[in-house]
């Protein structure tokens, strides 16, 4: 088989850049390891910046997200018994985020590219990539079978366990990571929201965060040690903990309800350089990891889609390959903002094990600090609903 360009990868990422591309007559194939199914019946953030979601109606695939999405202007940040909110709209000139959750986004994606007759080959099993500085070329397993593609461009789009990343040579690659002593217990209930707006909340017992799906699905989330598994949790001790995290008055007005999913996420921060190898281009989670903290994670995903979507269409439609050259530069350069932002907002509002009172002192004035300053009020805002391409 031939393609111009071969995304492994199926995810948020892999799939709008194919549809984006579709939309501008260059040819694409995606392969992906897993069935449709498994990749939507994954739980994930859905907090979209303006500027993604201006990418997703680009794609033409931002109706349903139009109609079903949630604008929020703004999100509350919980702490010592009160709540103070962080007006988004006020202090970045009218802009908002969408929430929109990613599985929904992902299942739009599928639709568009199933729609246009988009080839998104599924169970690609063993996908290797060949000749990266020379003739790029991808192989993967069907049944007994292995077929090879050849293209000019190879997309590594296939998240942090993929395969991608990897075939970049050890001595080229430069990997920074910081892990976090703790991880993410996440609830999905069938229950009414406890705020229109989301809750971040900082408790001496560890961070909770109040977000939803529609105002008939509620997620909700508490900081668990990463020693802790999901079976020593059942539904009742997890709203009893979560109520205990939150301002009193929150806590009692909290709709409890079976979970329909229940899963523990641990935090990681994670960056690969250089993106581009030759003719491949690492894009979304196979490059970059942020903890959940800020909502970045498909933000910055879809930063380096942006990117590559214009690089890609400069390179066929003009002959311009310095977008492609630059590649690399401009998206690890807001990647690691991205990466700022999100650590930022992880040290601030989580309970550290090991934590000495001089740091918790100094927690305590970053947020004092926050709300006393529109400035600093500011500076949040705009990283939240994502800083300019
Ligand atoms: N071959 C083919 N496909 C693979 C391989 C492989 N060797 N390894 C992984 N994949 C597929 C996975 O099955 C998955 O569907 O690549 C896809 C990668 O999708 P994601 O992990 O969702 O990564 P990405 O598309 O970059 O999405 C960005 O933002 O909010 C965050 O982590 C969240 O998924 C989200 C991400
Ligand atoms: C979510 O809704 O799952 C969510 C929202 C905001 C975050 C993280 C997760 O920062």
């Amino acid at each position: 088989m031939k393609t111009q360009v071969c995304i492994i990868g199926g995810g948020p990422s892999g799939l709008l850049l194919s549809q984006l591309l579709d939309l501008r007559g260059i040819d694409t194939i995606v392969l992906e390891k897993h069935s449709r199914e498994h990749v939507l019946s994954r739980i994930r953030a859905g907090v979209l910046e303006h500027g993604f979601a201006e990418l997703m109606r680009e794609a033409q695939c931002g109706e349903r997200m139009d109609r079903e999405g949630e604008i929020h202007h703004g999100f509350f940040i919980a702490h010592d018994g009160i709540m103070e909110r962080v007006d988004l709209s006020g202090h970045t000139g009218g802009n908002s985020v969408v929430v929109y959750g990613q599985t929904e986004l992902t299942r739009d994606l599928y639709e568009a590219r199933a729609a246009r007759g988009g080839k998104v080959i599924h169970h690609a099993d063993d996908v290797k990539l060949h000749d990266l500085t020379s003739s790029p070329h991808v192989t993967y397993r069907s049944g007994d079978d292995v077929v090879r593609i050849d293209c000019d461009f190879i997309i590594g789009a296939d998240g942090f366990h993929g395969v991608s990343r990897k075939s970049i040579p050890a001595g080229v690659l430069r990997e920074y990571e910081k892990l976090y002593p703790f991880g993410w217990l996440g609830v999905l209930s069938r229950t009414k929201p406890v705020s229109p707006e989301l809750i971040y909340a900082r408790h001496e017992r560890g961070f909770a965060l109040c977000s939803l799906r529609s105002q008939v699905l509620s997620r909700y989330y508490i900081q668990v040690p990463l020693t802790q598994t999901v079976d020593e949790w059942s539904d009742d001790d997890f709203w009893a903990e979560l109520k205990r995290r939150l301002p009193a008055e929150i806590g009692v007005r909290m709709q409890t309800g079976p979970s329909i999913e229940k899963s523990i996420a641990p935090l990681r921060s994670f960056v690969a350089e250089p993106m581009r190898y030759g003719k491949l281009f690492l894009a979304g989670d196979s490059a970059h990891i942020v903890p959940p903290t800020g909502a970045r994670g498909l933000n910055s995903a879809a930063s380096d889609i942006y990117y590559l979507y214009h690089a890609m269409t400069d390179h066929y439609k003009k002959g311009d390959d310095q977008g492609l050259d630059n590649y690399s530069a401009r998206a690890l350069a807001r990647v690691w903002k991205a990466q700022r932002f999100s650590w930022w907002m992880t040290m601030m509002l989580h309970t550290f094990p090991d934590s000495i009172a001089y740091d918790r002192k100094l927690q305590e004035t970053d947020l004092a600090y926050l709300f006393s300053s529109e400035n600093a009020l500011s500076s949040l805002a705009e990283n939240y609903v994502g800083l300019p391409f």
